[in-house]
């Protein structure tokens, strides 16, 4: 089954306007020098959505963002829709990201209520997935990945319309990743957790990628494992050549 690599950047809370402009020209420039054959998307932070988006004009960059509400509009202070994600010409949404589950208390079934809304709106989504170092440390891990797969991806979900980041807590940022076979093994269950979900044609097209300290040099590694269709790159996406240098290492 052929899945179309993706590999996609979240900017995080990064980003200037002149920084974010500059790293969005450098993302195009590099992507354009080679014929590629995987899906690049950027997630910047809201604020610089409209900058990023014409910048990247003419590109096959496509843009994401990194929450969304689950309301189509209303008395939500604060808080982005779904509609005006795609306003700003959003493809994608990164939702149930470990930050948000842990800074906003957001639970398997926000993010579901939350994905079911960006879909109904036109959006795609990457739902985040992982266990924290103390669940893999009392082997957890399979077990935490499960549930939040049937939590937070909803019932309807459909290859077309749903990516799933696997991305271990303890791998965010701190240079740290799990072995190849615990990549493997972790992907592998989650395939199998969407098949019983969303049947085995969805769950065999549905693309699974691998986050928490992707770099350069452990892209080759961790993202040509047979069930990883790509990778979901937080501080190396602030370099346009790391980001690059990863869908090089990656195949693509
Ligand atoms: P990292 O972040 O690549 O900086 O570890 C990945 C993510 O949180 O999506």
């Amino acid at each position: 089954m052929a899945r179309k690599i993706m590999i996609a950047g979240n900017w995080k809370m990064n980003g200037l306007s002149a920084d974010g402009l500059e790293l969005a020209k450098a993302i195009k420039a590099e992507v354009k020098l080679k014929k590629r054959n995987c899906e690049f998307v950027v997630c910047p932070p809201f604020t610089l959505l409209g900058t990023i988006k014409k910048a990247l004009k003419g590109s096959r960059i496509v843009l994401g963002a990194q929450d969304c509400h689950f309301d189509e509009k209303g008395a939500h202070t604060g808080d982005i829709s779904p509609l005006m994600l795609l306003d700003m010409g959003c493809t994608y949404v990164i939702l149930g990201h470990s930050e948000r589950r842990t800074d906003h208390g957001e639970t398997d079934e926000l993010v579901s209520k939350k994905a079911k809304a960006a879909h109904k709106a036109g959006l795609k989504t990457i739902i985040c997935i992982g266990e924290t170092l103390a669940q893999r440390e009392s082997g957890e891990t399979i077990d935490v990945c499960s549930k939040q797969i049937l939590g937070s991806v909803p019932d309807d979900a459909t290859a077309v319309d749903t990516v799933i980041a696997y991305e271990p807590v303890w791998a965010i940022g701190t240079g740290k990743t799990p072995t190849t076979q615990d990549v493997e093994e972790v992907h592998a269950a989650v395939r199998k957790v969407l098949a019983k979900k969303l049947g085995r044609a969805q769950a065999n097209k549905m693309r699974i990628l691998y986050g928490g300290s992707v770099k350069p040099s452990n892209a080759k590694e961790l993202l040509s494992l047979p069930d990883v269709d790509g990778g979901l790159i937080g501080g190396a996406s602030l370099k346009a050549g790391d980001f690059l240098a990863i869908a090089d290492n990656a195949g693509c």
